[in-house]
């Protein structure tokens, strides 16, 4: 188990991903985005999750500067959108994106979502640029099992990464499985459920066992199903109660009893519905 915001999981190529990280989703670029993520370095985070889409990428790489940690010691990822997917649109929006970062490299790239027809020609373009040495690990989002076991037919490298939504009302045991099976981390968006699960009765029952909130029960019932996590808020506070969670562990009981929350259901978009931003 994780024991500290400096712990990492072994990525399939070796690469060193930490358990725990920020998310900027609906972070406004400027002031909100640049205090955020410097609030999060200071705090000890190693890792920050921006996506094109979320037009703040420009905030976060400045925001990164003023935390004045070396870059080495960061895991920053983003994501190619919709609209851009396919081989050479990726590869133009991969250079956009570390542009506007101020950065040389990523950690991660990621497919934002599948989309139907562009997403191995788009994968193909991220194996590219990991071949070529400009980025350290490449991965998907929002992939499904059907996905993965098609792109994996014609896949050269194998993703490392597929961040999905996954939360207690939503706890995708199959796919997690077959990413266990495939050496692939699994990543948790919307860990908290954007903030819905907080008043969960079961949730704030087992929290309040431990003397912890809802919100630290939920991010460590992710690292103990071994499932980075990325919480986003812009409160500093919030920032390091969020990452306080390695000093006490759930019991099987209570992990069970979290389990059994599940129901199948999302706050964000069904991968297999998604089509903003596509052309196809
Ligand atoms: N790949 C994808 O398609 C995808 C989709 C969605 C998200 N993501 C990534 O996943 C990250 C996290 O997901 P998310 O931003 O959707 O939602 P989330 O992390 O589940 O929840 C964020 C919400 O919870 C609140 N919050 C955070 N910590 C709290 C605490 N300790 N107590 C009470 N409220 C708290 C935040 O408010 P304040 O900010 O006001 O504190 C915000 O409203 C995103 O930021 C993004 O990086 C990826």
């Amino acid at each position: 188990m994780p024991t500290s915001l400096k712990d990492t999981t072994t990525l399939h190529n070796g690469v060193e991903m930490p358990w725990f990280g920020l998310g900027v989703f609906k972070v406004k670029e400027g002031s909100e985005v640049i205090e955020s993520v410097k609030s999060a370095i200071k705090n000890g985070y190693k890792s920050i999750d921006t996506a094109a889409i979320y037009q703040n990428e420009e905030g976060v790489g400045q925001g990164i500067r003023e935390a004045g940690v070396p870059r080495e010691e960061l895991f920053i990822t983003s994501k190619v959108w919709n609209s851009d997917q396919g081989y050479e649109s990726t590869l133009k929006a991969y250079e956009t994106s570390l542009k506007k970062l101020g950065l040389d490299y990523l950690d991660l790239y990621l497919i934002h979502w599948p989309g139907k027809t562009k997403y191995k020609e788009t994968w193909k373009a991220l194996e590219k640029l990991y071949k070529d040495g400009r980025v350290r690990a490449i991965g998907v989002s929002n992939f499904k099992v059907h996905h993965l076991e098609d792109l994996l037919k014609d896949a050269e490298i194998k993703p490392m990464v597929n961040q999905v939504e996954y939360h207690p009302h939503l706890s995708q045991r199959e796919l997690l499985a077959f990413c266990q099976k495939e050496g692939i981390q699994l990543e948790a968006w919307s860990p908290l459920k954007q903030g819905q699960l907080l008043n969960d009765p079961v949730i704030t029952e087992v929290a309040a066992k431990y003397g912890k909130s809802a919100a630290q029960v939920i991010l460590r019932w992710d690292l103990q199903n071994k499932v980075v996590t990325i919480p986003k808020s812009i409160k500093e506070q919030r920032i390091i109660e969020n990452a306080d969670i390695f000093d006490f562990e759930l019991s099987l009981e209570d992990m069970e009893k979290i389990d059994g929350l599940n129901k199948d259901e999302r706050v964000g978009s069904d991968p297999d519905d998604m089509s903003y931003g596509f052309s196809e």
